[in-house]
Order: C-alpha cells, then structure tokens, then sequence
C-alpha cells in the first residue's frame, strides 16, 4: 500500500513518483516539471523532480520571484552574498573560491525565497533526485546567466555556449522511495 512516509529526508507522498507523467521533461534527465495549477501569467506552483545539477558554468537568474519548498532530498545552491552576510554568518571567507561566493545546503522542509534577480545555481548528488515545490510570482523581467564580468540573456547564452544539459545523464530511472 503506498502512503505518506517518514525518513529522515522528510515526507514525501509515495503515489505521486509513480501515477503520473511529468507535463515538462526538461534536458536530459535534469527535471520533471508538473503543474499544480493551470498555468498563467500571475501565480504558479509546479512539482519539480530535480535529477541533476544546474549549469555549472554560470550562476543564472529567473524572470519572476519564487520560492522552492524542499520535499525530499538535500541540494546545495550556490549564491552570491555580500560581506556583512558573510560576517553575520561566521562563515571563513577563506572557504569561498570567489570572496562573495556561498554554497548552502537545502534540506527537506526548507522553504528558500528568492528574488528574481538573485544568481544561484543548484547541485544535486548524482542518483539522489531532490523533489520540490516550486512557486513562481507574476513575470517581469528577462532572465539570464552571470558572467564573469556581465549579465547575458538566456538566448545568447545558449548560442553561444549551449544549454549545458547534453551530456549523458548520472541519474537512474524514478527511485522515489
Ligand atoms: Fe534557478
């Protein structure tokens, strides 16, 4: 019989890895998308399955505010923050590759809030998917990836480096629970 159950990477309905396909497959094996609501231009909640890491090359941004709630599984997000977080955080700077650069470990019940603009990207464990819900506010502003020195648009950043999601996927077939 499935049921909800409790591990100690949080409660996660087992029905729902199993009785329905995704509405959006994205790349190969990096996520499964549903949506929860019908989709508008205003307010969305979708259930994501996130299999693999996101671009590692860049830190990216998102055209509308959002807030991922973590139902199962541990990511960790690299973000940028300024100095006095650093400070308030006890965090050693020397840990840090680049001074403003954090790597934060999200866990199952966390809910991380996030404003359109923030640069971030995830990594996920190879074979241990991370399922989230994720909740999008209305669209208002082009998203793109952080360079070194500069913001490029989405578009451009595909066609000139591609969308980073070819290589062979490290993830199995649905293991839920
Ligand atoms: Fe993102």
């Amino acid at each position: 019989m499935r049921s909800l159950r409790n591990n100690e990477e949080g409660w996660f309905p087992n029905w729902l890895c199993f009785s329905l396909k995704p509405d959006v497959i994205i790349g190969n094996n990096y996520l499964w998308r549903w949506w929860i609501l019908p989709r508008n231009p205003f307010f969305n909640i979708y259930l994501h399955k996130i299999m693999r890491s996101d671009d590692s090359r860049a830190l990216h941004d998102h055209p509308w505010g959002n807030l991922s709630i973590i139902l199962k599984g541990t990511y960790r997000e690299v973000t940028l923050v300024d100095r006095n977080w650093l400070i308030q955080h006890s965090f050693d700077q020397d840990t840090f590759g680049e001074e403003e650069t954090v790597q934060l470990s999200r866990f199952a019940g966390e809910w991380v809030f996030r404003h359109a603009r923030t640069p971030h990207r995830l990594v996920v464990s190879p074979g241990a998917p991370v399922w989230s819900l994720f909740v999008t506010g209305p669209r208002y502003r082009a998203w793109g990836f952080h360079l070194r020195d500069r913001w490029v648009h989405w578009r451009q950043y595909v066609a000139e480096y591609g969308d980073g999601h070819s290589e062979a996927s490290t993830s199995t077939e649905p293991d839920c629970l």
